[in-house]
């Protein structure tokens, strides 16, 4: 997801609420003072961003544009790129998209394309107008509007590396009410997200909602603060998962908590893997030097399709900190049962209803990090 990134949503608001105390600088393009956008939520703000964005794209040197506060109506865009310098997009106002799905030529409301170093920040809204677009006549009571313009997130459940929304370095990102199917994980949290806040989001078909993976690169900054809660997650391969790469760099991952969760047929709706090394990449018995702490699991309740249902394996150099099993019911019926639950360098806190039954807890006697 590098350099492409689609915005594409109305079943939902993605709100945006980045907290980063970046000034305006004096250079910046604003899109009402420079390019004759209007704040009044009916005039298209199409045209002004893009020619902002042309502005800031052939700029030689690192640009900003900046959509003030206000309420905008933009019809579509497609910010494209290479762009010779970093660009930063500051949205502190809110930008509604169409409630008419005739308005839409192509399924896709905002598009960066091929852009690199980008930045978005500004405490703005994206709002996708969903509410709206499903109130619509002919869409009452039915699971599938087909006359809708986007249909949130998809992509076909063989695709691969296609990350429904992927999240990294941004503080205060709030995902609400969306509905994403994909064939890679429907939410991916890098390294540098905090205050996250995942909130009555479906899965399925993908990896389900994923922390990580972290300790591949050095230098890789804190994740902290990570909310995901009512979120249904339907044949996915993962539920909730935090994972981290086996050996290789450090890092921390702390104040993450998933809460009323929905598991339908997920293979392993509980995991976290700090033995993570896709195609062997790494030295696979090493140990990771992430250390994970203030972690809990509540309430997460459905059917897993495999028997391992709960997998909390930790570094055996820095086993997980504080971590807490609260009320897990999940059932497993299938022919490999029954349910297990497996645990490793952690002593979670466990409470309420565990099925399966909770993990024994095997720690190390004596757990002191060698490095
Ligand atoms: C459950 O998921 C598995 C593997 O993803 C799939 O093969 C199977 O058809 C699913 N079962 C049901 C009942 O949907
Ligand atoms: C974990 O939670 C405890 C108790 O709330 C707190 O004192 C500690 O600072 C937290 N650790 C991290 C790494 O956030």
């Amino acid at each position: 997801m590098e350099n492409k990134i689609n915005v594409v949503s109305t079943l939902s608001t993605i709100m945006l609420l980045f907290l980063s105390a970046v000034e305006v600088r004096s250079g910046a393009l604003d899109v009402v003072a420079k390019f004759g956008a209007k704040a009044d939520e009916k005039t298209d703000l199409s045209k002004p961003l893009s020619d902002a964005w042309k502005e800031a794209c052939a700029s030689a040197t690192t640009s900003s544009i900046v959509i003030p506060k206000g309420v905008y109506f933009l019809s579509q865009a497609t910010l494209e790129g290479p762009c010779k310098a970093p660009i930063e997009l500051q949205v502190q106002g809110t930008i509604k998209a169409p409630t008419d799905p005739k308005a839409f030529k192509e399924p896709k409301w905002i598009e960066f394309n091929k852009v690199e170093n980008f930045k978005m920040s500004g405490g703005g809204v994206f709002d996708g107008q969903g509410t709206r677009a499903y109130k619509r006549e002919g869409c009452d009571k039915k699971d599938f509007c087909s006359a809708l313009p986007i249909v949130s997130v998809r992509a076909p459940k063989d695709s691969p590396n296609t990350d429904g929304i992927h999240i990294g370095r941004s503080d205060g990102v709030n995902i609400i009410d969306s509905d994403i199917r994909t064939g890679d994980d429907c939410i991916s949290i890098g390294d540098g997200t905090k205050h996250l806040d995942v909130k009555g989001v479906t899965c399925g078909p993908g990896h389900g909602i994923s922390i990580g993976s972290l300790g591949k690169f050095e230098n890789e900054e804190p994740v902290e603060g990570i909310t995901a809660s009512k979120c249904t997650l339907s044949d996915t391969t993962n539920g909730v998962r935090i994972k981290t790469w086996a050996g290789e760099y450090g890092g921390t991952v702390s104040d993450v908590h998933f809460e009323d969760i929905t598991v339908k047929n997920v293979s392993c709706p509980v995991i976290v893997d700090q033995k993570y090394c896709p195609s062997n990449k790494c030295k696979m018995n090493a140990e990771s030097n992430v250390k994970l702490s203030n972690i809990s699991f509540k309430n997460i309740r459905g059917t897993a399709a495999l028997p391992e249902v709960v997998k909390i394996i930790c570094s055996g150099k820095f086993p997980c900190e504080n971590v807490e099993l609260a009320d897990i019911d999940i059932k497993y019926s299938g022919p490999k049962g029954p349910g297990v639950s497996e645990c490793k360098n952690v002593k979670p806190k466990i409470t309420g209803k565990q099925n399966p039954p909770a993990c024994a807890a095997p720690v190390p006697p004596n757990p002191t990090p060698t490095v």
